[in-house]
C-alpha cells in the first residue's frame, strides 16, 4: 500500500506513527510539510521520506504520485487550495482521506470529484496509540479499502465506522470529548488544592486516577456498573455523586456534548459556503 500524507503536523504525524505501528512499510510512505525544519524532524522521528514545500514547490504533487491512499493533514481552510494544487497529480484510483474538522463528505467530494473520499475524526490520544478515530466513507468507497484503512489506523487507536449523520455525536463523545475529561481533571485538581493538597500531588493523583478509571472502562465499558461498584449507600462516593445529581451534572454534560456536535455542523455549513 502506497500512502501519502499531505501536511503532517500534530494530528497527521500521530496517525502516521500509528499506521507505521500497524505494519506499514515506511519506504512506501511519502509525507510533506510546509517548512524544511518540520520535514527534517518528522523524517528523523518516523523514518519516512518527507519533503518540505519550502524546499520543493512540487512536494505535494510528487508525494501523491502513485499513492493508493492520500491523507490530508493540512488545516481545514487549506483544503480547497490543496485540492487545486493536486489536480492532475492525484492518481485516478487514489482514495482521499481527510482529517479536517468541520469539512463534510459533500464538500470533500466537491474538492475531489471522481475520487473516493473518506472523512476521519481522530482525537489527540492517537499520538500515544490510544485514540478514537471516527470514520465515515462516501458510498463509492470499496469495502476492501475501508477494511484496509481501518486496519492501518488501528495502530493509532480504536477505529469506529459510522454513517456521517453520527459524526456530531462522536465529536462530542470523543474528538472534543477527550477535552471534557481533561476539564473534569482540571476541576478535581483545583478542588483538591483548595482543600490544601499540594498542586503537584493533586495533579499526579488525578492523572493516575484517570488512567486507572480508563483501564477499568476499557476492560468493561459499562461506566454505570463501575460507578455503582464503588458507591456504597451512605458512603463518601455516594455523597459526591448525590452532589453531582443535585447540580444537574447529566444535563450539563448533555449540553456540552451537543454544543460540540452543533458547532461541527455549523462549521460544515460555513465550509460548504466558502
Ligand atoms: N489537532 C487536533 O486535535 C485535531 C483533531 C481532529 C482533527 N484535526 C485536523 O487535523 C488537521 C491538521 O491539524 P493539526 O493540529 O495537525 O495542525 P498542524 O500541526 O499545524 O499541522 C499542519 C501540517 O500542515 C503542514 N502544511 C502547512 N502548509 C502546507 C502546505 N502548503 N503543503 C503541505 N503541508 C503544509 C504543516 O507544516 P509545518 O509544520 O512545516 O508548518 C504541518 O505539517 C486539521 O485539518 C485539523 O482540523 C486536528
Amino acid at each position: 500500500m502506497r500512502i501519502a500524507f499531505v501536511g503532517t503536523g500534530n494530528m497527521g504525524s500521530a496517525l502516521l506513527a500509528g499506521i507505521l505501528a500497524a505494519g506499514q512499510d515506511a519506504e512506501e510512505v511519502r509525507a510533506t510539510t510546509r517548512s524544511a525544519e518540520s520535514a527534517a524532524q518528522l523524517g528523523s522521528r518516523l523514518g519516512v521520506p518527507t519533503i518540505a514545500v519550502e524546499d520543493d514547490t512540487q512536494a505535494n504533487r510528487s508525494a501523491v504520485a502513485g499513492a493508493d491512499l492520500v491523507f490530508l493533514g493540512v488545516k481545514p481552510w487549506m483544503l480547497a487550495e490543496t485540492a487545486s494544487e493536486l489536480d492532475g497529480a492525484l492518481p485516478d484510483t487514489a482514495t482521499v482521506v481527510s482529517m479536517a474538522a468541520g469539512v463534510d463528505l459533500a464538500t470533500l467530494t466537491s474538492h475531489f470529484p471522481h475520487r473516493p473520499v473518506v472523512r476521519i475524526m481522530p482525537n489527540t490520544p492517537s499520538s500515544v496509540g490510544h485514540g478514537v478515530i471516527s470514520l465515515a466513507a462516501a458510498d463509492e468507497v470499496p469495502a476492501a479499502t475501508i477494511d484496509e484503512l481501518t486496519s492501518l489506523l488501528g495502530g493509532a487507536g480504536l477505529v469506529v465506522r459510522i454513517g456521517e449523520e453520527d459524526m456530531p455525536a462522536m465529536i462530542g463523545a470523543s474528538a472534543s470529548g477527550v477535552a471534557f475529561f481533561f476539564q473534569l481533571a482540571e476541576h478535581m485538581v483545583a478542588a483538591a488544592v483548595s482543600q490544601g493538597l499540594e498542586e503537584e500531588t493533586a495533579r499526579r493523583a488525578v492523572a493516575a486516577t484517570a488512567e486507572g478509571a480508563g483501564r477499568l472502562l476499557a476492560d468493561s465499558p459499562d461506566p454505570a456498573a463501575l460507578r455503582s461498584a464503588v458507591t456504597s449507600a451512605g458512603g463518601t462516593t455516594a455523597a459526591g455523586i448525590a452532589s453531582f445529581a443535585e447540580d444537574g451534572l447529566a444535563e450539563i454534560v448533555a449540553r456540552a456534548v451537543r454544543a460540540a456536535g452543533d458547532r461541527s455542523l455549523q462549521m460544515e455549513a460555513e465550509n460548504r459556503e466558502g
